[in-house]
């Protein structure tokens, strides 16, 4: 990162310091940790919520296979101006607030995200709010996915119940502050089952059903539907077709069937 990239963080710390929750971008150890932690060498789709000026951004790209994408959505219109000088085919960069991702995912076209990183200071945001945007970042993380959250306070190991599972947790002693790193990994099990299926229905072709009709343990029963069918109130009238191709009433047909 250049100075100029610094700058503009600070700059931004001073108009919304709430927002960023520190003065300083992460330091390069914070960066490196995280996108360990993502696992980003495997991933197809990366999602990062808050990228601010593109540290992680950046690192991030070193990680990713060449086909992969990463959308980096960012609140501040001047840090979402700095991200976009990232060039790079795989980098998608949408100003607007972490609560659009799944829109922005929508609209790309892009499969659900194998890795979704979060720095946004989540203590600072209405409980609701916060609670919604993790449980729906789980939601859409791909089976076996990963949600890595870096923050300094501990509010987000309350929020994260609906993962239903501990984190794995960092911490970053050389950053400014020194900051916790949370992993999440979504159980791949469900993957697993669908392949399964998917592999079957492709190898064998979907189930069929025999066909019983012409089996001849099956006639008493046939012959036993038929009448009652016959009988039924609900049911039409048999039709027949007499010897010269023309139909007949339900009662010459029954007849004609009887002589
Ligand atoms: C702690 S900074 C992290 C910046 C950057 N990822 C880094 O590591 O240097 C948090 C970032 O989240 C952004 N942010 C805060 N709330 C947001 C929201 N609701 N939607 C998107 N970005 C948000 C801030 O503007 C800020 O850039």
């Amino acid at each position: 990162m250049q100075w100029i990239h610094y700058a503009s963080f600070f700059r931004e710390f001073f108009r919304q310091p709430m927002q960023l929750g520190t003065f300083l971008p992460s330091s390069p150890f914070l960066e490196r940790r995280v996108v360990r932690l993502a696992e980003l060498e495997q991933a197809d789709v990366a999602v990062e919520l808050g990228a601010g000026v593109g540290g992680i951004t950046s690192r991030a790209l070193e990680c990713l296979p060449k086909r992969s994408t990463l959308l980096a959505v960012e609140l501040s219109p001047p840090l979402a101006r700095v991200l976009r000088t990232w060039k790079d085919p795989r980098l998608i960069v949408h100003e607007g607030s972490a609560g659009e991702f799944r829109d922005v995912l929508k609209a790309s076209e892009l499969a659900r995200p194998d890795v979704i990183i979060s720095g946004i200071p989540l203590a600072v945001m209405p409980r609701r709010e916060s609670a919604s945007l993790l449980s729906e970042a789980w939601e859409t993380l791909a089976p076996g996915g990963r949600l890595v959250i870096y923050q300094f306070r501990r509010d987000v190991e309350r929020i994260a119940g609906f993962c239903g599972q501990p984190a794995a947790v960092e911490v970053e002693p050389l950053n400014i502050p020194p900051l916790r790193v949370y992993c999440w990994r979504k159980p791949a099990e469900v993957r697993t089952r669908l392949s399964a299926r998917l592999l079957r229905t492709r190898v064998d072709g979907p189930v069929r059903t025999r066909d019983r009709s012409n089996d001849p343990r099956r006639r008493p029963l046939q012959a036993a539907l038929a009448s009652v069918r016959g009988g039924g109130r609900r049911h039409r009238p048999i039709h027949g077709v007499n010897a010269e191709g023309r139909s007949e009433e339900p009662s010459t047909a029954r007849s004609s069937r009887d002589a």
